[in-house]
């Protein structure tokens, strides 16, 4: 198992395990434009196969997990966790001071997972998800990546 850098070779696999895990998946425009603007883009990758991917936009001290997914089939196991903690290492070795991220109230696997690695709640965005019927509002979560890495063995460039 391996996470390495996302190219556009990978869309298709990130776009099919995408619509395998949520019901308003990402469009190939968005991961397109994720590429293009700079943000870091990862997949995971286990016999040359894509299960999953990150993506983590860093600016001014502050990052910002914007999606991380993995196929539906090879959930559960631990994936999931690692592209976490691979954007927490990233996004610290790149200067940000915190990680933002924004899961739906029912995300509840979603929600345990980060509440497990020591995110905090510090606000909700009011109607920020489309949903089945009407939108859904978005819980705002944050680690402080300092606090996250004292005493561990990271390093910052
Ligand atoms: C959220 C997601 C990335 C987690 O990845 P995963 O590989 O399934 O999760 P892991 O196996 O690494 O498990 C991590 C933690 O999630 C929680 N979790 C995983 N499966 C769970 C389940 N079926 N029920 C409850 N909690 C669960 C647990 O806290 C677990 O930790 P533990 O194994 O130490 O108990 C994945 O489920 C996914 O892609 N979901 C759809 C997309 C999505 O919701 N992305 C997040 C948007 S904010």
């Amino acid at each position: 198992m391996k996470i390495r850098p996302m190219f556009a070779g990978d869309l298709d696999a990130v776009l099919a395990n995408e619509s395998t895990a949520y019901d308003f998946p990402w469009t190939r425009g968005v991961f397109a434009d994720c590429l293009k603007v700079g943000n870091q883009c990862w997949v995971l990758e286990r016999d040359g196969e894509v299960l999953g991917h990150a993506i983590v936009t860093i600016g001014a001290g502050e990052a910002h997990l914007l999606n991380v997914c993995v196929r539906a089939s090879a959930q559960g196991r631990g994936l999931g966790r690692e592209l976490v903690m691979h954007a927490l290492e990233k996004a610290f070795e790149a200067g940000a001071d915190a990680l933002f991220l924004e899961v739906r109230p029912s995300n509840h696997v979603a929600g345990r997972l980060y509440e497990s690695m020591g995110f905090d709640e510090v606000g909700v965005r009011k109607n920020y998800y489309p949903a089945r019927i009407g939108h859904e509002d978005a819980r705002v979560l944050v680690l402080d990546l300092e606090r996250f890495f004292a005493g561990r063995n990271a390093s910052r460039s």
